[in-house]
């Protein structure tokens, strides 16, 4: 029998997405939600290791950017302060942050299958003449050279480009129903078009697959493929499809007893800004912020976690002056994405990306969004996003509620609405950023996949094992691994073979494994095994819980 395929392509060094989800699932990370009951699409569950390591990422994120945030750009401490606030609000507050009629994805849905697709998902394939060159072709896909009269003649669902090009390369069926008899893909930069030589109803072309720019399928959604049939003519016409989930409070579920579930955190921070200002001794500039679950009927939740429907977030909202803003806002900026480096995340694959003006809110002066490039992707995807919102939200709050929103500043008598940055990250996102970048693969170790985690993010910090589960040995380690487990997590496993025992701690991703062994009985020492190098020293096991501290507090 062969060897199994690597589950990291050699050639690109791209992590199989299928390889961390099986690892995920096996030593209990991610479950499918209602797994018994065949799932249901956009929940996701966390098992015993991922509830760990999922609490770690918040934790680390409340010690690093509440407790204890760096020192700011001025040189001063960073104020910070928390909240915990109830998923349904007065359904008022969506009326004013402009959730209830502007939080909505373009979406087109197909009349026959009555299947539906966020607009930016559809993949077109723009189809040369044969001769034309891969520049043309490259050209040709440009939004502003697009002959206006050529519209795609396909179009598929997929993430990007490249996934369209793995699509039809792999779906023989989706072929067929397009009408594509022969399929190869031939290139293409990656994160942008993909190009590909196909026979299309028995005529060689040379096709340029990119997104189906949103005009081209708010125009002519009519001579669009469907994307589920590639049939022409069954798609409706562009619709903006409301985000947010719908409930009832009270017994009557009628129109004035309907709420929503929140889709962000950050609303509960802006009404109670009065609040925190009142009760606490908080003074310009200083942030709130929120750890919470947000809800969003996402149209087509995919990539495991990455879009789901019930997600968490980890919202900071800073107030401070005007003036000062910009300098908060890339002081932030940088924070933030340094804050993942530390934690472990490859500096290689976070790319900052400014939005442009076109993107920006008409509110707001500046947003970057943190992307991290996920296995599962061709392109960089939004882990956080550090935005600089104007004043927009206290001031909608104000005229909405009646309520004055402004702060007044002792010192300089000045009375105004303070503005606002804002660095929004996903607890489920960083997760699964975190788990994609530590997964490796080292097929002469005992386990040949690991996970690489931080220490500080470790589900797991240390195992403790007696060599064999007999002549007194037992009796050794178990103290030691009470003595661990008083102050962190840990693990006590006295059966299998040491090299299995050592495999299962490394799909964990726990840093330290201490081994009770015949040694041990003479002169006290433990050995400690190392679960990047694999190396191995003695320490004396008195030592044992100082040594952790050392090594956990690393990062901090
Ligand atoms: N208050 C601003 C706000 O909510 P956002 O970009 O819509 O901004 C912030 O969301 C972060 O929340 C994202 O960067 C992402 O990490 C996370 N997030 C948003 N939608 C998500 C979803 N459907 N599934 C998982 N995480 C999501």
């Amino acid at each position: 029998m062969s060897d199994p395929a690597p589950a990291t392509n050699p050639a690109t060094n791209v992590k199989s997405m299928d390889a961390i989800m099986a690892l995920c699932k096996r030593r209990g990370f991610i479950f499918q939600a209602s797994d018994i009951y065949g799932g249901i699409n956009g929940f996701w569950d966390y098992g015993p290791l991922g509830v760990e390591l999922k609490r770690n990422i918040k934790e680390a994120w409340w010690q690093d950017m509440v407790r204890n945030p760096p020192v700011g750009p001025d040189g001063r401490e960073v104020s910070m302060v928390g909240v915990d606030c109830s998923i349904i609000m007065n359904p008022k507050v969506w009326e004013a942050s402009g959730h209830a009629t502007g939080f909505a994805d373009p979406m087109v849905d197909d009349k026959e299958t009555k299947q539906r697709v966020r607009a930016d998902q559809v993949i077109a394939i723009y189809l040369s003449d044969p001769q034309i060159s891969a520049g043309e072709a490259a050209r040709i896909r440009e939004h502003d050279v697009i002959d206006p009269r050529r519209i795609p003649d396909l179009t598929i669902v997929a993430g990007s480009p490249r996934e369209a090009a793995a699509l039809l390369t792999s779906d023989k069926p989706l072929r067929k129903a397009l009408g594509i008899r022969e399929f190869a893909e031939i290139g293409g930069p990656v994160g942008s078009d993909a190009y590909a030589m196909m026979d299309y109803k028995g005529q060689s072309r040379f096709a340029v697959l990119a997104r189906c720019p949103l005009d081209v399928l708010r125009e002519h959604s009519d001579r669009v493929p469907s994307p589920f049939t590639g049939k022409v003519g069954t798609l409706t016409e562009l619709k903006q499809f409301n985000l947010m989930n719908e409930t009832y409070t009270g017994a009557v579920q009628s129109e004035e007893n309907k709420a929503y579930l929140r889709p962000e955190t950050a609303q509960g921070i802006f009404v109670n800004f009065k609040n925190v200002c009142d009760s606490t001794r908080v003074k310009l500039p200083f942030g709130i912020a929120q750890i919470g679950k947000a809800f969003r009927n996402e149209i087509n939740p995919r990539n495991y976690t990455f879009r789901s429907r019930e997600f968490e977030q980890m919202e900071i909202e800073f107030f401070c002056h005007d003036k000062d803003a910009m300098m908060w806002w890339e002081w932030w900026r940088d924070t933030r994405i340094n804050w993942y480096k530390k934690l472990g995340l490859t500096g290689e694959r976070l790319r900052p990306r400014n939005q442009t003006d076109k993107e920006l809110a008409h509110y707001s002066k500046a947003c970057t969004d943190i992307e991290y490039m996920f296995p599962f992707s061709d392109e960089p995807q939004e882990l956080e996003g550090v935005a600089h919102r104007g004043c927009f939200d206290l001031t909608q709050h104000a005229r909405h509620s009646g309520k004055d929103m402004s702060y007044f500043d002792d010192e300089s008598k000045e009375k105004f609405v303070p503005t606002v940055i804002e660095p929004s990250a996903g607890a489920d996102r960083a997760t699964l950023a975190f788990l994609c970048d530590a997964y490796g693969e080292d097929p002469s170790r005992a386990s040949p996949e690991f996970l690489k985690l931080h220490p500080r993010l470790a589900p797991i910090k240390a195992a403790v094992f007696p060599l064999v589960n007999k002549d007194g040995l037992p009796e050794i380690a178990e103290p030691i691994h009470r003595d661990i487990r008083r102050q962190w997590p840990a693990q006590y496993d006295p059966k299998q073979s040491i090299g299995k025992r050592y495999a299962r701690m490394d799909e964990a991703g726990t840093p330290f494994c201490f081994t009770v062994d015949g040694q041990t009985k003479e002169d006290g020492t433990v050995t400690v095994r190392d679960r990047d190098s694999g190396g191995q020293q003695r320490i004396d096991k008195s030592r044992v819980v100082e040594f952790l501290r050392d090594k956990l507090s690393r990062g901090e």
